[in-house]
């Protein structure tokens, strides 16, 4: 009997309606779009309005992927969700997102890890796939980054953004789908970029409501050397592996962090512009949401055996790459 792979049959994204200009962020902190465009790449970025949550994004991505793939949400067997912006501590968003998307049949859990939290999130739902235990898993990457974000902040800011994306994984029998990753973690790295307050080490009290400490820290200095460096080295490691050269890679699919980081990478694999999907202009930095986002807006140009390489880096730190088959 073949093997079984797991293989990315539909993708969908969602973004919210509400855009944050380069222009509307010179009225909230001194920056300038000169400065912006370039040092990140980024022009807009999406933004939730008030009481749209994650999981609102998650559910419209099961409808959509579902619409797509001619199916209904009671066939899912489990929704995966990556996202460090999930509607509550507990539950988790996945179970929120079953609910609100009549996925009754449906069980999952969130992973934590970040911008890399697609990455993690897809290599978990590939085990199951892999190991029979389910046929149809959604896994879904975003975040609602402007619910932990500090409008004051100019190193922050400017970067994130709301938004996320998600895919259909089933069984293949013709060796296309999910082929390799490469998934690495370091938590010494959590000093650098974190969201202090609100978890069991601090919890929000009168002392630190309302202070920095309840949004998204970064030293984006610091973050950005090991990102270049991290993000290069496991997407070379991901192409030795599997004894690919640039030519056989038809696409990289990057975490858009920003422009700079993006480049690096690709100029480390040997890749030409055209063969490397970038959209941060639009959308920014929307954390574990960037990649399906991606695959989301190039599903049009893909075509059945191409070879892909997803990469990211991000909080934690976690990093990674996996190398996939497209599969339709
Ligand atoms: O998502 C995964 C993890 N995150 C990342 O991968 C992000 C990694 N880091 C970065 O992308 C970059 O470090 C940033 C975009 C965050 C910052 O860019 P940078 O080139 O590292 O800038 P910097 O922090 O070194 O600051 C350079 C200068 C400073 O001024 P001086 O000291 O040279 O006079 C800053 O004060 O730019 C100034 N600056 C700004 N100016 C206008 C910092 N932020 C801003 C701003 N607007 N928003």
């Amino acid at each position: 009997m073949s093997k079984i792979t797991a293989a990315i049959t539909a993708v969908h994204g969602a973004v919210p309606e509400g855009k944050l200009t380069n222009a509307d962020l010179e009225k909230l902190v001194d920056t300038n779009d000169e400065w912006i465009v370039s040092r990140t790449g980024i022009k807009e970025r999406r933004k939730c309005a008030p009481g749209q949550a994650m999981s609102d994004l998650g559910a419209e991505i099961v409808k959509g992927i579902c619409d797509k793939r001619g199916i209904s949400p009671l066939d899912i067997d489990m929704i995966i969700v990556g996202t460090i912006t999930g509607d509550y501590r507990f539950p988790s968003t996945s179970n929120v997102i079953c609910d609100k998307s009549g996925a009754k049949n449906a069980w999952g859990h969130d992973v934590s890890a970040a911008c890399s939290g697609f990455l993690f999130a897809l290599t978990s739902g590939q085990q199951y796939i892999e190991n029979k235990t389910a046929k149809k898993v959604i896994v879904i990457g975003g975040d609602v980054m402007s619910s932990i974000i500090d409008y004051r902040d100019r190193n922050t800011c400017i970067i994130f953004g709301d938004g996320a994306g998600g895919v259909l994984l089933e069984p293949n029998e013709e060796g296309l789908g999910i082929q390799d990753s490469v998934m690495k973690a370091d938590g010494s790295g959590r000093e650098y970029l974190l969201q202090k307050a609100g978890g069991s080490k601090h919890p929000i009290t009168k002392e630190n409501f309302g202070t920095h400490d309840m949004y998204v820290y970064q030293e984006g200095k610091t973050v950005f050397k090991f990102a270049v460096t991290n993000m290069a080295d496991v997407s070379a490691e991901i192409m030795e592996r599997n004894n690919l050269t640039s030519n056989d890679v038809n696409w990289l699919v990057p975490h858009q962090a920003n422009l700079r980081i993006i480049d690096a990478t690709a100029r480390r694999m040997g890749l030409p512009k055209e063969k490397v999907m970038v959209n941060i202009e639009k959308y920014g930095n929307t954390t574990a949401g960037t990649i399906p986002l991606c695959l989301w807006e190039w599903e049009d140009k893909l075509k059945k055996g191409d070879n892909i390489v997803l990469s990211a880096f991000g909080g934690g730190f976690t990093w990674g790459s996996i190398y996939l088959k497209w599969a339709y």
